[in-house]
């Protein structure tokens, strides 16, 4: 079956179709036909971070052109959709609610079944495309702009979050600490590539794993123990190098996930983990990750694509794939809502 989907949960406009077929095992596999994303990162800049007004209205105008593109592209028409998924949840409530409103226009006037799809799953669910032979259970990492959880997938449709930050997400925490070393937001991708420059050991840093039985974490102490060494700086005129920083930053963030992801991997007995979200393209992370399971040979890492990581309709047709075999539906009442 063909699934259209929608996203709009933050400041990329994305309309995506792929093609959902189970193999002979049974064995769902998914190919993407379009993943058209639309972002805004040049209207937020210049404010430093999301506008919430500019990307509802962004949303706006993009959605439409971005969903006949879409369709184009992957050489389909509305009538041989099977599904239409959106991203209903959870996510800027002005953001969402333009999906949501469009993909329920588009599933009721052409009598298309309707699917929610929580944003946070969707991010999981692009794992499929790269590794067609992942299947639930298995132990996720969610790290992005908005959301950090540690996760058990338990099927392809039920999740229960064991770990979380208890304040910033991490990719908040990247990009708070690169805005106040002067880096346009949004900042991750810039802090990954100059930590290979900086010495990790400048700056003795707190660590994000809470230290006690959970497997929360807490980015906003390591954000502002690098904060408030920057503005120490800053009020004694004291030069400071940005490579340096980052590389410490990173260092304290890498071994914060490793600690709570062993934690976790022992806790609920999972051989399998997979990492999901914009974050989960830092390339230092990955490399971490990479040398824990080549050392606990009992554990498989399963890696996204980096195209795959930040936020783009095709993962949001592929959770809803699953909600759709599932069973679930959204009718004229679908609301958007902000929380998970
Ligand atoms: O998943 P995503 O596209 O949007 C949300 O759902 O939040 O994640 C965006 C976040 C931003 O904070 C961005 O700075 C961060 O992912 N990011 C990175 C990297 N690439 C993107 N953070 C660290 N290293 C990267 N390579
Ligand atoms: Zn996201």
């Amino acid at each position: 079956m063909y699934i259209l989907a929608i996203e709009s949960s933050c400041d990329e406009t994305s309309s995506s179709v792929i093609r959902a077929e189970t193999d002979a095992c049974g064995v769902p596999q998914l190919t993407i036909l379009s993943n058209r994303i639309a972002s805004q990162i040049p209207l937020h800049t210049v404010y430093g971070g999301v506008v919430p007004e500019i990307a509802s209205r962004a949303h706006a105008e993009a959605v439409s052109s971005l969903t006949y593109e879409a369709l184009q592209e992957a050489g389909i028409s509305v009538s041989d959709l099977g599904a239409v998924g959106v991203t209903a949840y959870p996510g800027l409530i002005g953001a969402l609610l333009v999906g949501v409103n469009f993909a329920k226009s588009l599933a009721f006037a052409n009598n298309i079944p309707l699917v929610p799809v929580c944003h946070i799953w969707g991010h999981i669910a692009a794992n499929y495309f790269t590794h067609p032979e992942l299947k639930p259970p298995f132990l996720a990492l969610v790290a992005s702009g908005g959301h950090t959880s540690i996760v058990h997938v338990k099927s392809y449709t039920e999740f229960e979050t064991i770990g979380r930050t208890r304040d910033d997400a991490i990719g908040e925490a990247f990009d708070k600490v690169a805005r106040v070393m002067g880096m346009p937001y949004p900042g991750g991708a810039e802090m990954d590539r100059i930590a290979y420059e900086g010495d990790a050991s400048y700056l003795k840093l707190p660590s994000a794993a809470i230290a006690d039985e959970t497997l929360d974490f807490s980015f906003s102490g390591l954000k502002t123990a690098v904060i408030n060494h920057l503005n120490t700086l800053a009020q004694k005129d004291l030069p400071y190098n940005r490579a340096d920083v980052a590389a410490s930053f990173t260092q304290a963030v890498v071994s914060s996930v490793v600690k709570k992801l062993d934690a976790a991997l022992r806790r609920t007995g999972e051989t399998k983990l997979v990492i999901a979200g914009g974050v989960a393209a830092n390339s230092h992370i990955r490399t971490a990750l990479e040398q824990y399971c080549a050392k606990h040979t009992n554990i498989r890492l399963y890696l996204p694509e980096k195209k795959l990581c930040g936020d783009n309709g095709a993962m949001i047709a592929a959770q809803a794939y699953f909600e759709y075999s599932a069973g679930v539906r959204g009718d004229t009442t679908l609301n958007a809502r902000a929380t998970l």
